[in-house]
């Protein structure tokens, strides 16, 4: 048996890190060092199962820690990095921009610099295989309109705090490969669902607002269009990126298949109707709800919300062999699958912590969610 390589990733306790964590450790091919700061957005039941395995270390702290990270390096000599790590919603970066400069910029950038210092240190033949792999987003390329596709080639246009933030990080890591020759690989994708989702997206949101007899609030008049990926392809892709990508290189990551939001949360609803009706919940028998279609409120829209993301994903088809291999209806299904599932993980997300801080800092959000009634 070949010596297990051992790789550093960050955010690993996320929706997209959760998801690819479970992907490296069963392959088999690695040993994985988590290092995640466990903020609102992680749940300590996602990757529960794991603890224990000789493939896998939990590190809680924070990726602006330079001495922690530095430690890391030093202690588990890694083959390369994953860096999930992120403040990811853009509804909180409109109220609360601040954390996305310390975590997505300050972070990435501290990221980069122990790496650097890392790498440096490295024997020739492993400072030619080392990686730098950073998970960013399309929304960096700021609104499509009626046509056309992001590719790499797509100029920056970020649009809100969230994806601002993520277009510096990305900046930073095309300045160290410039500047100092690390080898980073970059990936843009585009809106990832699937399970272990935090609920404050668009689509864990209304499957568990529906299935509790909340509104199902669609901001504007539902036409945004967004391009949906399987979670699980995507984490193929960043293991790809990863061990095929050239230095240097970046890959813009899609799922060919664009939803307009109003369709999207339409076709869960169609699908709960089916496997979960309201009249077989215990909590909603007495309402006479009879589709959770009748739930679904359109509210005041995001301020700047962007109205249209598509990626044409061909580059990393053509260089790397990937393509996405679950197809939106299934994959929507098996996500619905999932939530109804997993009672446990989905009661510990919606407890106490994350309703209040809604109250407190998610004021234009509540102001929606009160017209909606
Ligand atoms: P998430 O919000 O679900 O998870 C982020 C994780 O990072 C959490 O476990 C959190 O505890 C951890 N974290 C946050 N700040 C930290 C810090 N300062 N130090 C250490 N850990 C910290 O995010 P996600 O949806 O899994 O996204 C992961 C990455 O993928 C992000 O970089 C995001 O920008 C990118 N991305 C996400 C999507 C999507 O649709 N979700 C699409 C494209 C790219
Ligand atoms: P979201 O899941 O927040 O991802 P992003 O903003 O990164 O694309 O939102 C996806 C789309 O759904 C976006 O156009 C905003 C819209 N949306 C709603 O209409 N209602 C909601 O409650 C949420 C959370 C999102």
């Amino acid at each position: 048996m070949t010596e297990k390589q051992t790789v550093l990733v960050t955010g690993g306790s996320g929706f997209i890190g959760t998801n690819f964590v479970r992907l490296l450790v069963q392959s088999g091919e690695y040993r994985v060092v988590n290092l995640d700061a466990l903020t609102y957005a992680a749940n300590s039941l996602s990757l529960a199962d794991l603890e224990g395995s000789p493939n896998y270390v939990f590190v809680k702290g924070n990726i602006t820690d330079r001495e922690l990270v530095s430690s890391l390096f030093a202690k588990y000599q890694p083959v390369g990095v994953f860096h999930l790590a992120a403040e990811s919603h853009v509804d909180r970066s409109i109220t609360n921009a601040e954390d996305f400069v310390q975590t997505n910029v300050i972070g990435t950038f501290t990221m980069l610099e122990a790496a650097r210092v890392y790498w440096n240190n490295l024997p020739e033949d492993q400072k030619n295989t080392f990686r730098f792999l950073h998970v960013s987003t399309d929304e960096v390329f700021g609104s499509l309109g009626a046509d056309g596709y992001f590719t790499e080639e797509t100029a920056y246009a970020p649009n809100s705090p969230y994806s601002a933030s993520k277009a510096s990080s990305d900046h930073f890591v095309r300045a160290f490969h410039h500047t100092y020759g690390l080898p980073t690989v970059i990936t843009n994708c585009s809106n990832n669902y699937g399970p272990y989702q935090f609920p404050e997206k668009l689509i864990p949101l209304m499957i568990m607002n529906a299935l509790s007899g909340k509104l199902l609030p669609v901001y504007g008049d539902g036409s945004n269009v967004r391009d949906w990926l399987y979670v699980g392809d995507h984490c193929n892709a960043i293991k790809l990126a990863f061990e095929k990508g050239p230095p240097g290189e970046v890959y813009v990551v899609g799922g060919n298949n664009e939803q307009k939001n109003l369709n999207l949360v339409h076709q869960i609803c169609s699908i709960l109707d089916e496997v979960a009706p309201p009249d077989e919940i215990q909590q909603l028998r007495e309402t006479g709800l009879k589709s959770y279609k009748d739930l679904i409120r359109f509210v005041t829209d995001r301020p700047g919300h962007d109205q249209r993301y598509a990626i044409d994903s061909a580059k990393i088809r053509r260089e790397l062999g990937w393509q996405a291999e679950v197809g939106f209806e299934a994959g929507i299904r098996r996500t619905v699958d999932w939530y109804l599932s997993n009672p446990d993980w989905v009661d510990q997300v919606s407890s106490g912590a994350y309703g209040e801080w809604i109250k407190k800092n998610y004021a234009w959000r509540a102001d929606a969610q009160q017209e909606a009634k």
